[in-house]
């Protein structure tokens, strides 16, 4: 069996640890394993495997000479516009978790089990779309499929671990009463409707990312998307209720019936028995929770729906490394 070299960029990190947590469960075959992360973490180690590796400072003279199949990047779209070129230079596949290249028009946006024949046409990087963008595109693609979306609404309840470790750290000291580090206010106790910098539109990056990535991976391009994304003080995985309306008319059997059979969802309705997603269900899996379906009460091509993933697995590692394992059966 071939195995492969395959470079992390920003190992230290939430989405950086839990790819090599994904790599081992999902045993890649690895020749070689190089852990890159910035100068603050020189002299650290990583257990990968019962194997100690020592954190490669991240630098042009650390890079060059080293034969990698594979980058997978997730250090902030300032490092991934600085280094992704270098690694693709040396003969790497990038796969980028940050939002540097996912609208360039020539860089495939990939959720696999959606549109993964993209990522065969990449031309050196393949980007992972954004966390919440990630957990919807599966329901609506099982829907899309049937009933041709017109127009969909998103409302997300987003885990303080999309900010990394630095949202971790927030809610944990303003949980104490301290004065937050990193949000503009308090997240223990409070919901933020702000996630990103604020635009011109009055909509946040965030919720543009929502909007432009769900038109791109569904390849709609006249799509009308519009998204509200909170920041709520919960610790792992984004809850996203999602409003979709569709051309034909869907019947509630239907629609259930094509969440039930889509890969990847797992749907999770019985509300007599109050069984619905949840937070907690989700974290530690790479399967994306779909339940609350209801047909909308005034316009019968609307489906309403409550979508629930682990944003640091299906949201980031575990949709790149599924790509990688993709790209892998493909060569
Ligand atoms: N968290 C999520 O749910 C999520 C989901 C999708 C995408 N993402 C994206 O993934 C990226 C990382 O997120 P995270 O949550 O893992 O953040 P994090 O926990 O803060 O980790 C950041 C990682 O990047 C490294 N890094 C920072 N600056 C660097 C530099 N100049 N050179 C080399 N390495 C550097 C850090 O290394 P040191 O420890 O040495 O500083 C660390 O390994 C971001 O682009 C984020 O937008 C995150």
């Amino acid at each position: 069996m071939k195995k492969y070299n395959i470079a992390i960029v920003g190992a230290t990190g939430l989405v950086g640890s839990t790819f090599l947590k994904v790599l081992a469960e999902k045993n890649i075959a690895i020749n070689k394993l190089f852990c890159f992360a910035s100068a603050k973490s020189k002299g650290k180690k990583i257990l990968f495997k019962g194997k100690d590796y020592p954190i490669i400072v991240l630098e042009g003279k650390n890079i060059k000479n080293k034969k990698i199949d594979f980058a997978l990047f997730s250090a902030g779209g300032e490092v991934s516009k600085k280094f992704a070129s270098v690694f693709i230079e040396l003969g790497a596949v990038v796969i980028d978790n940050s939002s540097a290249f996912r609208m360039q028009k020539d860089v495939p946006l990939i959720v696999p089990q959606v549109n993964i024949k993209a990522a065969f046409k990449n031309k050196g990087i393949i980007a992972n779309p954004n966390c919440s963008t990630i957990q919807c595109m599966a329901p609506l693609k099982a829907l899309h499929d049937a009933f041709v979306l017109k127009n969909v609404n998103f409302t997300t309840y987003q885990a303080v671990s999309g900010s990394g470790i630095k949202g971790l750290t927030d809610l944990k000291a303003t949980s104490k009463g301290q004065t937050p580090a990193f949000y503009p206010h308090p997240i223990f106790n409070n919901c933020l409707p702000h996630i990103g910098n604020f635009l011109e539109n009055g909509y946040t990056e965030e919720e543009m990312k929502m909007v432009n990535e769900t038109r791109k991976i569904l390849q709609i391009s006249n799509l009308s998307v519009s998204a509200t994304c909170v920041r709520v003080p919960i610790e792992n995985s984004h809850s996203v209720q999602i409003e979709a309306e569709f051309e034909k008319e869907p019947s509630k059997e239907q629609v259930f019936k094509l969440l039930k059979e889509f890969d990847s969802i797992v749907l999770v309705d019985d509300i007599k028995n109050n069984v619905y997603p949840l937070a907690n269900l989700a974290s530690g899996s790479d399967k994306i929770y779909v339940g609350r379906v209801r047909l909308d009460l005034f316009n019968s091509h609307i489906v309403h729906m409550f979508c629930v993933a682990d944003n640091i697995r299906k949201g980031a590692a575990s949709n790149a490394v599924e790509i990688l394992e993709e790209l892998i059966k493909n060569q």
